[in-house]
């Protein structure tokens, strides 16, 4: 615990991991107050927090992080020193449908978050002293990395997160802090971009920025169109399961609450100016992955193992689909001695679990209502 006293303001906090990160510093910081920023787009619901929003040192506000008056009136009010900006569109299918969306959100709204943040801290007599700007970046901006097949290879490094049965790499290369960004999709470019403005309020006004980025996250309130929960709740319901392509690309994955750790020993001891990658070194390839899931969600349910294995559909590929990520988080191993708490095996159970038991969370997101209930609930704010 720490004896400082601070006011941070949350952005996206209502999503799927700003929500654990709200969840971890209220509960961990009850002399902090955080205040969770969100507009509540589809991605964003309350009920991910219904533990804890009756805590006195936490504050939701519903706010646009593009509303650049409101951000700063905000900071003013709550004598803001510190920020952890999570707020994104973050689904790289609806960035090929709608870029326009991914583009305000992504980097005009990481643009008014950091002219707030240095118009205020700016008026202040100590200025940048004591302030921290964390930005939350993903690892599809340095690009795509090569495949070794067929066997895969040891990873450079062992970590919790991948030392089960499966340990494998798939290539020698893997994404490093200094690697030339190359997004390929809407979505990366539009985060490529954001860093990319981070970096500039750092090294034009000085203001004391840091920015991560993580590989594929997993774990409870992911918003059901990305993989794991899409699949998880499509084998409940015996629903055809959409494999891109073959099914053969990779993706390097870490239990949600394992970044929000990271997230908060980055916040209190990271270098300003620096960037730090984190990720667990847990390569898999989807189809994988999809019969992991198949198995474990049939063994939950009590159906013979492996009899929904015929769901698997394979469907056109995803345009500009990124063959491998792959990160290389011994930087902050080395230097702030972070490694992943779960075995990749023991945090998929873990997720099936929770996505089975609550099946009504699922429910609602999936039919929309609950994004007129909070609406109705925050109207006025
Ligand atoms: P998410 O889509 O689940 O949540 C995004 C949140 O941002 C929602 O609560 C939404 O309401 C809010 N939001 C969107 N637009 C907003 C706006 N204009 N103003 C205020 N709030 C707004 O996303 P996530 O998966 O939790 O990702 C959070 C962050 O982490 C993103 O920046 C993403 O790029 C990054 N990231 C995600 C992953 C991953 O695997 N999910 C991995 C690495 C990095
Ligand atoms: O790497 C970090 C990124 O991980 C984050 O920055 C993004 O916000 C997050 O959405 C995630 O991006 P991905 O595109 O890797 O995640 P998604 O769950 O959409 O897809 C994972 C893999 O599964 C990917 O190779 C595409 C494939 N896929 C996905 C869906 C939704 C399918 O084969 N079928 C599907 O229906």
């Amino acid at each position: 615990m720490s004896d400082m006293k601070r006011s941070i303001i949350i952005t996206g906090g209502a999503g799927f991991i700003g929500s654990h990160v709200v969840r971890l510093f209220v509960n961990k910081y009850p002399e902090y107050r955080i205040i969770n920023l969100d507009k509540l787009t589809y991605a964003g619901n309350l009920a991910n927090l219904k533990d804890i929003e009756d805590k006195p040192n936490y504050r939701f506000v519903k706010m646009d992080i593009c509303d650049f008056e409101a951000v700063y009136k905000l900071m003013q009010e709550e004598k803001v020193d510190g920020i952890i900006h999570l707020a994104a569109e973050s689904h790289v299918d609806r960035s090929i449908k709608d870029p326009f969306t991914f583009a305000q959100t992504n980097v005009m709204g990481t643009l008014s978050m950091l002219q707030a943040a240095k118009t205020y801290w700016e008026s202040l007599p100590e200025k940048y002293e004591g302030k921290r700007f964390y930005h939350i970046s993903t690892d599809e901006v340095y690009g795509a990395l090569e495949m070794t097949e067929p066997e895969g290879i040891e990873p450079p490094f062992s970590t919790k997160a991948s030392s089960g049965k499966h340990h494998l790499a798939y290539g020698t290369k893997f994404f490093t802090e200094d690697l030339k960004y190359q997004p390929h999709s809407p979505y990366s470019a539009a985060k490529a971009s954001s860093d990319h403005f981070v970096r500039a309020y750092h090294d034009t006004y000085g203001m004391p920025t840091i920015v991560t980025n993580c590989s594929n996250n997993y774990g409870p309130y992911q918003f059901p169109e990305k993989l794991i929960p899409l699949f998880i709740n499509n084998i409940r319901h015996r629903r055809p399961l959409p494999v891109y392509g073959k099914g053969e690309n990779v993706r390097d994955w870490l239990y949600v609450e394992d970044h929000a750790r990271a997230i908060d020993l980055i916040f209190h001891e990271g270098s300003i100016g620096e960037t730090y990658n984190i990720g667990g070194f847990n390569e898999w390839k989807n189809i994988d992955i999809i019969k992991v899931l198949i198995n474990t969600v049939d063994r939950l349910l009590g159906r013979p193992e492996g009899v929904d294995m015929d769901l698997i559909t394979y469907v056109t590929d995803r345009a500009g689909h990124d063959l491998r990520y792959a990160i290389d988080s011994s930087k902050l191993q080395r230097e702030l001695g972070w490694e992943p708490s779960l075995q990749f095996e023991e945090g998929i159970e873990k997720t099936v679990r929770w996505y089975l038991d609550n099946q009504d969370w699922m429910d609602n997101v999936t039919s929309g209502d609950y994004q007129k209930y909070y609406d109705d609930m925050y109207k006025g704010r």
